[in-house]
């Protein structure tokens, strides 16, 4: 892009500050901050101002999940046949590992977290571990994606080359990036980091099947009969990856996606439901359930919105191909964002300073077909790191990992 091309593309948006500064740069700032005016989409920005233009929610109504006892009273059936798409090498698995993980305040990417306490126990090695369970069951190695963004990617790919990705099959690990997006104040102006750089972080973990894509990822694995994808979250230590009775039981309902569900603690915990929004599987988010849908009940007097969202997924590749130029809902959240002050100093603000723009991949399950909501015990598999102590912390996954006689 040439410094005109800029130019327009900033002034279109209404960010022209972002070249404020280019009589200063040097040949390689100048480049850099070129590209980086190349690379990212401004034409969001404008929903700071325009947010009743934003997408509003549907009709919500209940989505029945698939319970415990069911999944019980036909595990072996449903693991034999989730074993076989594993072995046919219909299954890969994504990790979605470009957040910043702000909550935790590490300096490294979270995968790299160390939650021993006798000897050390990386947060990725977890993953791998539980992982290499499926792969010693079913007798081989699946596909196994690994997302980054542009402000984690090296230091997570030399983190795992240095410990021989904790025994996967290199060969089957594949990385990318996912894209950036800007980061304004309160008025929709862009931060500016650097003066040859713009303030910006990762668009949310909705656009990784499009970043997948973008890499060329998506003609290999279709090329290699990969025929689902199964996402999860980096910070959940139990995480069960392409669980077999998981897959099969999708398949055998012939479900578009399938999303694992923990039965939740009261109707008012702070995680996500499943649901139905204008008849098409949904998940409506904890600040949205109403008075009227906390309190409404299922046929069995349990309540009607019972089942949240733990970040594992399992999409078929051809719905998303099908729903990947549709656009996801966009979010815009209140964050802390450093940035260069006038005066040239840098800023890293103690308070939230303005806005960052997400993309989630919980939005996807809304495109989908269909949905099976697969119950899971949350003592066994979900133990989320969010914050170094209390809820969803260090602490609280340590706690979970001994109960499962995982030694730190
Ligand atoms: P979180 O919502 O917990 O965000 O991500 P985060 O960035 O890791 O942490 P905070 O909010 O800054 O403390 C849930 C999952 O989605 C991934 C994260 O890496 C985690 O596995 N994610 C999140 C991405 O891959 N990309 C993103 O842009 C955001």
């Amino acid at each position: 892009m040439t410094y005109e091309e800029a130019k327009q593309k900033l002034a279109a948006a209404g960010q022209e500050h972002a070249l404020q500064y280019w009589g200063e740069l040097k040949e390689e700032e100048r480049q850099a901050l070129l590209a980086q005016i190349d690379a990212l989409d401004f034409s969001m920005i404008h929903y700071v101002k325009d947010r009743n233009e934003l997408q509003k929610r549907g009709k919500i109504t209940p989505l029945g999940a698939m319970e415990l006892p069911e999944i019980e009273a036909n595990r072996e059936r449903y693991k034999e046949k989730g074993l076989a798409a594993i072995r046919a090498g219909k299954v890969a698995a994504v990790l979605l590992a470009g957040g910043m993980g702000t909550r935790l305040g590490s300096d490294n990417p979270k995968c790299m977290y160390d939650i021993g306490l006798t000897h050390p126990v990386f947060i990725m090695q977890r993953l791998i571990e539980n992982a290499m369970d499926v792969v010693r069951e079913a007798g081989c190695f699946f596909p196994f994606y690994i997302m980054t963004s542009d402000k984690n990617h090296d230091a997570t790919v030399r983190f795992l080359k240095e410990h021989d990705f904790f025994g996967y099959d290199p060969a089957k690990v594949h990385f990318f990036q996912q894209d950036m997006a800007p980061a304004v104040d309160y008025d929709g102006k862009v931060y500016m980091e650097e003066k040859y750089r713009i303030a910006s972080s990762p668009n949310g973990n909705g656009g990784w099947f499009v970043s997948m894509a973008k890499a060329g990822l998506v003609k290999q694995l279709r090329e290699e009969g990969v025929e689902w994808l199964n996402c999860f979250a980096v910070d959940n230590v139990l995480q069960r990856i392409a669980d077999p009775v998981f897959v099969g039981a999708v398949l055998d309902r012939q479900a578009a996606s399938g999303a694992k569900v923990v039965r939740k603690v009261t109707p008012e915990e702070k995680v996500g439901a499943m649901c139905l929004e204008d008849g098409k599987p949904s998940i409506v988010e904890y600040y949205d359930m109403t008075p009227e849908l906390l309190c409404a009940k299922d046929a069995k007097g349990d309540p009607a919105y019972n089942f949240g969202v733990i970040l594992n997924y399992l999409f078929r590749e051809a719905d998303l191909e099908k729903i990947m130029n549709e656009k996801l809902m966009l979010h815009i959240v209140e964050k802390k964002i450093p940035y260069l002050a006038a005066d040239g100093t840098h800023v890293k603000p103690e308070k939230p300073n303005g806005y960052k723009f997400e993309q989630l991949i919980l939005d996807m399950v809304h495109e989908m077909d269909s949905c099976l909501p697969f119950e899971v015990d949350r003592e066994r598999e979900f133990a989320p790191i969010k914050n170094r102590t209390g809820v969803d912390s260090v602490e609280s996954a340590r706690a979970l990992c001994q109960k499962n006689g995982i030694l730190l």
